[in-house]
């Protein structure tokens, strides 16, 4: 909404996931609504300025601190600070005991409250039982032809290294009403695209608030492939235990849903992925990703794996090498163990691997996926894909993405903008395929 009268400014920048940044945009849009704030790149003109933060690895908390020390000399006279997010939930108090210049402290379950907090000096608002499943946020656009919509909050899962649990809480799925209401309005306004969000989001239906009886995911993916207009839906992250037959198929033959899936897969190695709590096994998780690749030939698979685990051994990280070359993902985020607070791992200390070993696994790991990498987008060279285009550059290059979620760049106008069109793949790089529409 635009107010006539002169708006207050709003400064926000956004670390960690997608989840992340979905919340800075209920964050802008409650403000907007609330608060008469517009957004702003400039620091100095800020009269809120506001850090929206990831614990999940330890590095990113070490810069919490130093970046909003600079906030702090960059704000102009009377300008606010806050901390919103994760990090925000776990650390709590200590932050402003740590920097007592920050005005306010929010955690990651309690954006609902935004606009109160922003008026309280000194309030810390943590709580992770807060329950905003049934909050009708404000909507900001953050894309003309995309939107984001979150399907749950919270976490049930135990996984032995993963913080969110203890900042996110337990998981509330949100009504499937609300979803496709707000789904319905952001295709009204021009949206084809929907990201479905949760932190496991195949887990989704099996608690909600106001205690109604229990749905699915593959459900609600039907459901929302209903919606008249709605041409694309993308989901993150689902969990590799929760893809049972009834899942896969709905993802093969439901034509609305992109053919990109992510399955975190961690580990390979059976053992290590007890030790993690996850729930299945080496073969279970590559029954599933090649079930999926036999049934939808042209689907990309990315995955998240950690490395050094505690306890793991070169036999265990040959596993996960194993899995890879099975699988060839389409993209691999990879990630060093990092120890977290309120983790469960945090126990099998003395089995903790020397970073010099953990770095020399991650290396592998990346120079194994760039290989993979080139090959599986080479092998599009020829082929004509759906591209739903998005960005016109300003050297008349017009970008979308395939139905699988490739990056195509085209020769082309403005015309091309929110169209789903076929396009005739003709180079490709590492990253990013080129093509002419045909
Ligand atoms: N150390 C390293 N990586 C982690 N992740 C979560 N917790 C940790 C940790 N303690 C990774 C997982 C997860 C991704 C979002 O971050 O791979 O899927
Ligand atoms: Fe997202 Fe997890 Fe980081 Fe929180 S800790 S911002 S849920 S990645």
């Amino acid at each position: 909404m635009q107010h006539t009268n002169e708006s207050k400014k709003l400064f926000i920048e956004t670390l960690g996931c997608q989840m992340n940044d979905n919340d800075s945009a209920h964050i802008v849009a409650e403000l907007n609504k609330h608060k008469n704030y517009t957004t702003t790149q400039n620091i100095e003109e800020a009269d809120l300025i506001i850090i929206n933060t990831c614990s999940v690895r330890e590095k990113p908390v070490q810069k919490l601190f130093s970046e909003i020390g600079q906030f702090n000399v960059k704000k102009k006279e009377g300008a606010k600070i806050g901390v919103c997010g994760c990090t925000a939930s776990h650390l709590g108090k200590d932050i402003i005991k740590r920097a007592p210049y920050v005005d306010f402290v929010l955690g990651a379950r309690n954006i609902s409250k935004i606009s109160t907090i922003v008026e309280q000096k000194g309030a810390v608002e943590i709580d992770i039982n807060n329950d905003d499943s049934n909050y009708d946020f404000a909507r900001a656009e953050t894309s003309m032809y995309k939107t984001s919509v979150n399907i749950s909050i919270g976490c049930d899962k135990e996984c032995t290294y993963c913080i969110v649990p203890a900042t996110r809480g337990d998981e509330i799925s949100i009504p499937p009403e609300m979803i496709i209401e707000q789904i319905t309005k952001d295709v009204k306004r021009g949206a084809v695209e929907v990201m479905l969000l949760g932190q496991n989001v195949n887990s989704y239906g099996r608690r909600f608030s106001d205690g109604r009886s229990k749905t699915t995911f593959t459900q609600l993916l039907h459901d929302i492939s209903k919606i008249q207009g709605l041409e694309r839906i993308r989901f993150t992250s689902p969990h590799p235990l929760h893809m049972d037959d009834a899942f896969i198929e709905e993802f093969a033959q439901n034509p609305k849903i992109s053919k990109c899936i992510h399955m975190p897969l961690q580990s390979g190695s059976t053992s290590v992925l007890k030790a993690m709590k996850r729930g299945y096994t080496k073969e279970w998780f590559l029954n599933r990703a090649l079930k999926i690749r036999k049934m939808v030939p042209d689907v990309r698979i990315t995955t998240d794996i950690i490395v050094a685990f505690p306890g793991e051994t070169q036999e265990d990280f040959n596993d996960t090498i194993d899995v890879i070359n099975q699988v060839k993902f389409d993209q691999i985020f990879n990630f060093k163990y990092s120890p977290r607070p309120n983790t469960a791992a945090l126990e099998l200390k003395e089995l903790e691997i020397p970073d010099e070993t953990g770095s020399k696994r991650l290396i592998e790991v990346i120079e194994l996926h760039k290989l993979h990498q080139s090959e599986l987008m080479r092998s599009n060279v020829g082929k004509t894909m759906k591209v739903l285009f998005e960005n016109l550059k300003p050297n008349g290059e017009v970008s979308g993405f395939t139905d699988n979620y490739c990056q195509v760049f085209v020769k082309g106008s403005d015309e091309l903008l929110g169209k789903i069109v076929e396009v005739k793949i003709t180079d490709a790089t590492r990253t990013t395929l080129k093509g002419e529409v045909v």
